[in-house]
């Protein structure tokens, strides 16, 4: 599909020690320098929820994929690498752990 890797991704047990050294199942893990989002994927694997900053749209897209269903035909992970490529949406996955935390999050009311 001619994506590149990320030319920076760091390995996984970077992210694996830090996140099970400060934090515990159901935190949240944020990086605000996601690039391939290494973090995420590893804080996802330890059951962590996470938010992932990254400015590249094309490093965003490819990254993607780390969180795909393996049954998505290679047409329908081209229009969704294309749509966020070019700053568009997509649905999150109705499955995803993500998409349950967020849930939460907007049901959340402030105290004032
Ligand atoms: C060293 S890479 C991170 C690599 C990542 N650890 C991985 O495993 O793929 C840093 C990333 O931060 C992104 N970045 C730099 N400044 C940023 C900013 N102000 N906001 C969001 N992302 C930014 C860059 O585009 C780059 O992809």
């Amino acid at each position: 599909m001619g994506i590149k890797a990320h030319p920076a991704r760091f390995p996984g047990k970077l992210p694996e020690f830090f996140i099970r050294f400060l934090t515990e199942p159901g935190d949240l893990v944020v990086d605000i320098f996601a690039g391939s989002n290494t973090t995420g994927f590893v804080a996802e694997q330890e059951n962590r929820y996470w938010i992932a900053f990254e400015k590249e749209l094309q490093y965003l897209a490819a990254s993607s994929f780390r969180f795909m269903q393996e049954e998505m035909e290679d047409e329908q992970l081209k229009n969704w690498h294309q749509e966020i490529t070019i700053g568009h949406p997509v649905e999150v996955l109705s499955d995803s752990k993500q998409l349950r935390f967020f849930e939460g999050a907007v049901s959340y009311k402030p105290l004032v």
